[in-house]
């Protein structure tokens, strides 16, 4: 059986061991992590281990930790050429890994928190890997768990990445800064969510050329200095501005 163990045990780490878990042609080695305890609902299933020394053997060893730290953790896996260790970063290059013989990344193209189930199955994974025999067992892993597996070099990886910051993690801040408006004057956040729904779920059908609504796109400039108005001692003055000035400048682009 296909073995795999999973260092670290944030959000990813989490979503990966789950997925193995629930997969019979799948094996979770073991988990490792620097806590002291796993805190995973299903700690129980689990062959944890908070000592790197203590490594178990696997066919794929995958490193979910934060991207800074990453080729510290590479560098602490040793005498694994019979294996494939990977990464599953937006934005760190694969050649983080180069002092191991096979290497490869396994990217999720999703948000992922340990508080919130998904389906799995259909999140995409961009993968690549150093050679043929590492994509083999990368590939083999990813279309287990996954059924939209996308081969993607580091450099377009950084392109989904950044892009991916705009449409989810800007997105949600915006959506924070929304709630705080209306907490602010005490009106109950949870009326917004329908708007925040549809607003996702248009997507489906419209681009997001055609999808776009609201003042700037009318360069409706007394509704704007309105709402600046409103905003003048807020924090988020300049961020309306900024983004409002965005949307002017590409209203030609957007109107086409
Ligand atoms: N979350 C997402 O939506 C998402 C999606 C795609 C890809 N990714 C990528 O997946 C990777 C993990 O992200 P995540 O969201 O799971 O992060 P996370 O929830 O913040 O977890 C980070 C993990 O790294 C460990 N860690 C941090 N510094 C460490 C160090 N110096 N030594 C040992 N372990 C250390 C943490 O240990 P402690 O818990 O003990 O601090 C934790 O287990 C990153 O490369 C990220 O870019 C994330």
């Amino acid at each position: 059986m296909f073995s795999v163990c999973v260092i670290g045990t944030g959000n990813v780490a989490y979503h990966f061991s789950k997925i193995i878990l629930e997969n019979k042609n799948l094996k979770l080695s073991q988990v490792i992590g620097r806590k002291k305890e796993l805190d995973f609902e299903f700690k129980l299933n689990i062959n944890y281990n908070n000592n790197l020394n203590s490594i178990a053997d696997a066919d794929l060893y995958l490193i979910c930790v934060s991207d800074v730290t990453i080729k510290e953790i590479s560098k602490k896996i040793k005498d694994k050429s019979n294996s494939v260790i990977a990464h599953c970063s937006g934005s760190t290059n694969i050649n983080v890994l180069k002092n191991h013989k096979n290497f490869g990344v396994i990217y999720p193209l999703q948000t992922l928190t340990k508080k919130k189930k998904i389906d799995f199955y259909k999140t995409p994974l961009l993968i690549e890997a150093n050679n043929r025999n590492s994509f083999k067992k990368i590939n083999f892993f990813s279309k287990s768990i996954c059924n939209q597996v996308i081969k993607c070099n580091s450099d377009e990886r950084a392109y989904v990445h950044v892009s991916a910051v705009f449409c989810n993690n800007f997105v949600n801040y915006m959506n924070f800064i929304s709630q705080k408006i209306l907490e602010s004057k005490k009106i109950d956040p949870k009326i917004i969510l329908p708007l925040v729904s549809e607003t996702a779920n248009k997507l489906v059908q419209l681009r997001p050329i055609e999808a776009q609504t609201g003042p700037a796109i009318r360069k409706d400039m007394v509704t704007i200095k309105k709402h600046l108005h409103l905003l003048e001692n807020s924090d988020f003055f300049y961020l309306y501005k900024i983004l409002t000035n965005s949307i002017l400048k590409n209203t030609d682009e957007l109107q086409e």
